[in-house]
């Protein structure tokens, strides 16, 4: 499709193999300010399967031909021709090499896709689709090469020039130098990167299971080299854990990441020389929250983990994107499940699947884990693709079980190693290794839809009957849906909180398999009394589970349910029903509050055993999640039912919140421990209730916090408190934090995010200003999402102003950014999704925000997303 018209989707069912191949490319990049040169040398060779006399397409996007030449000579004019966006190549012979010279200018590059400057550091992205625009190339992930690369710049300016593999050659000339790259190992081209930069580096090493040595270099500013530690601490961890857990060892002698300001998203894999956004790799304790640095350790293992699960088995075409991210996703998921606490992990996990991705699985930008059409693939990096994605991993581990599911991935990285699969081949070898037919399975993968199960249960006679129902609303192109296979994880509890046995054997849990529209499952109970389900235990399927419990069932599955998720949804539940009825009237806050707090306390009685559990259990869902379960979206109401709620409770409670705020006071030097992490973040809890409740105390308590912590965790969330509840010394603290941070670029991040968060539809006036500020910057992916993505996602009363006035500043904010990077502008026009759900009239206002910067959109990305959130306006 050409970028600048609407044009037709690329269909998965018109995958075709390449004409050509592509076994092996020799690069050479020469950098300089004004310009850079690649000369590229292409040995190709036509692909068995195609057809004797197919043209050879290569793609090639903003690059300007300087050279084209077959065996050496200048190609005939009549051989070829070039549109811009695609080289065509008539006639060539089955095997041949051919040479393109071609200019680009990455200094001018904004879109951060191919080759940019970042900082004065050149870098490359080249998924999906970058590689384009540094070089002629059949530019798919079913083209696998080896490469050679050769890297020339200024010596002075740029002493560290990298690229893939492992370094064979090096020289210099006059002021400039060259290092030439090897990989060994094939790769499809959006594998690929270069980086030439003033770095410095931290060293370490890594000896395998096997005993080979692998050197560890991970590079950044000089500025920024006290904050590698912890990266290279998790590399290890995660080096380690894949080695243990899928008996997957590296296989490069060298492995590098190199971090940079601007990304577009968190981190790239690119064989051996990953390149990460500095927010996903930097920590340091007084410029990092728990929150950073568990990222970062779970972005370091999701992007080393890849090494398997999608470069040495990469996608066949990019509809199978959730072949290596989902995959992945599942990878790191599990990997910092053990490195901190399993059952914490899961409901975070959850939260944002539920939180995230149920709500674009139910709007109008649904699409299936592995679409079947696409316009632009930028778009489709999408919470699906990752985490629904990640589910259906999981489920596939459940129903095999650990041992089955190994031999699974065992077969499936032996026999399609070095080779380009599907999403299909990968579920073929989990139901041979697992000896079950997932033939039904598969629908999880092109039905898109949260699944709704509708549970209701009854006692008949010493037998207790689970009636489960299953339906998936349509979504945009899907209007029927087939039923899905769906583990329901399940045991039953009597009366004294312990779990029934379900059979002979004694078991107390099992995984019910409903493949039906309906089923119903028997057990007999002893007497005739009927237990408390604990349903979708570890919440084994991504479905919306629908049972009428009473606040007695939820109270009692909270204190007494053995499964971390089931005692976090209670409490959830328990939330929702008080806002939600606190909706038409706050004012029954106190009694709501009243009827929570025995809960709570109780909660609070053993928070010591577990702080990080507690604070999930203590945390009431945020504002966008409760409007998300309504019928129609009223941000100002549930602003209202909420803060009564949580400002009742901190009054009630006070007097608990500020002990659990004291036990939970860490000592010693800062360490981003579980257990330390777990008791931030329920001290931060307490202080936020009591923040809510404005207790005569908090203020003075948060300025100090917030003044004299000695680490980013304890000085962000007091900043956070002070400023949303515009509490007394807020402005003071929020000037001083700026004079502290300034020149700390991640730190300012959130200084940003801080304010454009702030209730209440005054913040209009401060998100202007911001985007003012000298330090905003349209070009730094970080700063657009910190200060307009956390107003847009994070600040519903705000964004949905009932004037319009947040969706006019929000949609001229996405026309200005559109054109320095389609990329950014289309991600974030995600946040209009919600559109369909929005009363009548702020319905009207976003969509003629929308239509206005439709018609002045100059990307295919942005328009993409535009056409597809208006068309669901009625
Ligand atoms: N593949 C990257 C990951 O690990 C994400 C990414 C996609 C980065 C596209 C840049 C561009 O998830
Ligand atoms: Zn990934």
């Amino acid at each position: 499709m050409r970028d600048g018209q609407p044009g037709t989707p690329i269909r998965l069912a018109d995958y075709q193999v390449p004409a050509y191949l592509v076994d092996e490319v020799l690069l050479d990049v020469d950098l300089f300010d004004e310009h850079t040169r690649v000369n590229a040398t292409l040995h190709m060779r036509r692909h068995p399967q195609a057809p004797a006399g197919a043209d050879c397409l290569l793609n090639g996007v903003g690059l300007t031909l300087d050279a084209l030449m077959l065996e050496g000579e200048p190609l005939a004019q009549d051989a070829w021709q070039y549109d811009g966006e695609q080289l065509v190549l008539r006639g060539m012979p089955e095997v041949f090499t051919l040479t393109t010279r071609v200019t680009i200018e990455p200094q001018l590059n904004t879109a951060l896709e191919g080759l940019y400057v970042s900082r004065g550091m050149f870098c490359t992205q080249c998924e999906a689709e970058g590689f384009r625009r540094i070089t002629f190339f059949p530019d798919r992930p079913d083209v696998l090469s080896r490469f050679s690369t050769t890297v020339r710049a200024d010596k002075a300016r740029f002493p560290v020039l990298l690229s893939n593999g492992n370094p064979v050659a090096r020289g210099e000339e006059g002021g400039r130098h060259w290092v030439t790259w090897e990989d060994p190992f094939p790769k499809p081209c959006y594998l690929f990167a270069l980086v030439a930069g003033d770095l410095a580096c931290l060293e370490d090493r890594y000896r395998t299971g096997s005993g080979r040595e692998i050197t560890l270099q991970l590079f950044a500013e000089e500025r920024d080299l006290d904050k590698l530690d912890h990266a290279m601490a998790s590399l290890k961890a995660a080096m380690a854990w894949d080695e243990r857990t899928y008996g997957l060892e590296y296989d490069l002698d060298i492995y590098m990441i190199v971090a940079v300001s601007h990304f577009n998203m968190g981190a790239m894999e690119n064989k051996g020389l990953n390149i990460f956004n500095t927010a996903c790799v930097l920590a340091h304790p007084k410029t990092t929250t728990d929150a950073g640095f568990q990222r970062v350790e779970a972005v370091v293992a999701h992007e080393y983990f890849h090494n398997w699960s999608g470069n040495r088995v990469t996608c066949r075409d990019w509809f199978q994107l959730s072949l290596k991210e989902g995959f992945t996703v599942f990878r790191d998921q599990s990997f910092s499940a053990d490195m901190n606490s399993v059952a914490v992990k899961r409901v975070e996990d959850v939260d944002m699947l539920r939180t995230v991705q149920f709500p674009e699985d139910q709007g109008p930008m649904a699409h299936p884990v592995r679409p079947a059409e696409y316009h632009k693939i930028d778009n489709f990096y999408t919470v699906t693709i990752y985490e629904k994605g990640a589910e259906l991993v999981r489920m596939q581990h459940g129903l095999l079980g650990p041992e089955r599911f190994r031999a699974g991935t065992d077969l499936y990285f032996s026999r399609f190693d070095g080779q380009a699969v599907t999403t299909d081949d990968f579920v073929d070898c989990m139901a041979e290794a697992g000896g079950i037919d997932l033939t039904q399975f598969r629908r999880w993968y092109s039905q898109a839809g949260t699944p709704r199960l509708e549970a209701s249960d009854s006692v008949v006679e010493g037998e207790y009957r689970l009636t489960l129902r299953q339906s998936t609303p349509a979504t945009p192109g899907q209007p029927d849906k087939l039923p899905l296979m769906i583990p329901v994880k399940l045991a039953l509890l009597g009366t004294d909180g312990a779990a029934l046995p379900l059979d002979d054997d004694g078991r107390t849990e099992t995984v019910l398999v409903l493949t039906e529209a309906e089923q119903t499952f028997r057990f007999s109970v002893p007497g005739n009394q009927a237990p408390v389900p604990s349903l979708l235990r570890g919440f084994s399927a991504p479905v919306a589970l629908d049972y009428d419990f009473s606040p007695a069932q939820l109270r009692f599955l909270l204190a007494h349910d053995s499964d971390g998720y089931c005692r976090w949804d209670a409490a959830q539940r328990l939330y929702h029903a008080a806002v939600k009825r606190l909706l038409s009237d706050p004012s029954g806050a106190d009694a709501e509050a009243a009827a929570l707090a025995p809960a709570l306390e109780q909660v609070l009685s053993r928070a010591m055993t577990d702080p990080a559990e507690a604070a999930l259990l203590l945390t009431l869902p945020g504002e966008v999640a409760i409007g998300d379960r309504l019928e129609v979206l009223e941000p100002d109401q549930v602003h209202a039912a909420r803060s009564a709620l949580q400002a009742a409770l901190g009054r009630q409670l006070a007097q608990r919140w500020w002990q659990a705020e004291q036990a939970c006071t860490t000592t010693g030097p800062y360490r981003p421990t579980a257990a330390d992490i777990g008791r931030r973040s329920l001290r931060h809890r307490a202080l936020g209730y009591l923040a809510a409740a404005a207790d005569t105390q908090i203020a003075s308590h948060l300025a100090a916090l917030c003044r004299d912590a000695d680490n980013m965790t304890d000085q962000l969330g007091a900043l956070r408190l002070l400023v949303h509840y515009r509490l007394p010394g807020a402005s003071q603290a929020l000037a001083d934090f700026a004079a502290q941070w300034h020149d700390e670029a991640l730190v300012m991040d959130q200084w940003f995010a801080v304010q454009a968060t702030v209730p209440g539809e005054q913040t209009l006036t401060q998100v202007r200003a911001l985007l003012a500020h000298t330090d905003f910057d349209w070009r730094v992916p970080n700063r657009v999402r910190g200060l307009l993505g956390s107003f847009a996602n994070a600040n519903p009363t705000a964004f949905h102003a009932a004037s319009g006035d947040g969706y006019r500043l929000y949609a001229e904010a996405l026309a200005r950014l559109d054109e320095v990077n389609p990329q950014i502008a289309a991600r974030m026009a995600g946040a209009c999704a919600r559109l369909p759900r929005l009363p009548a009239a702020r319905r009207e206002a976003l969509a003629a925000a929308l239509r206005d910067l439709l018609s002045r959109s100059r990307s295919a990305n942005l328009r993409e997303m535009l056409e597809r959130i208006l068309a669901s306006a009625g």
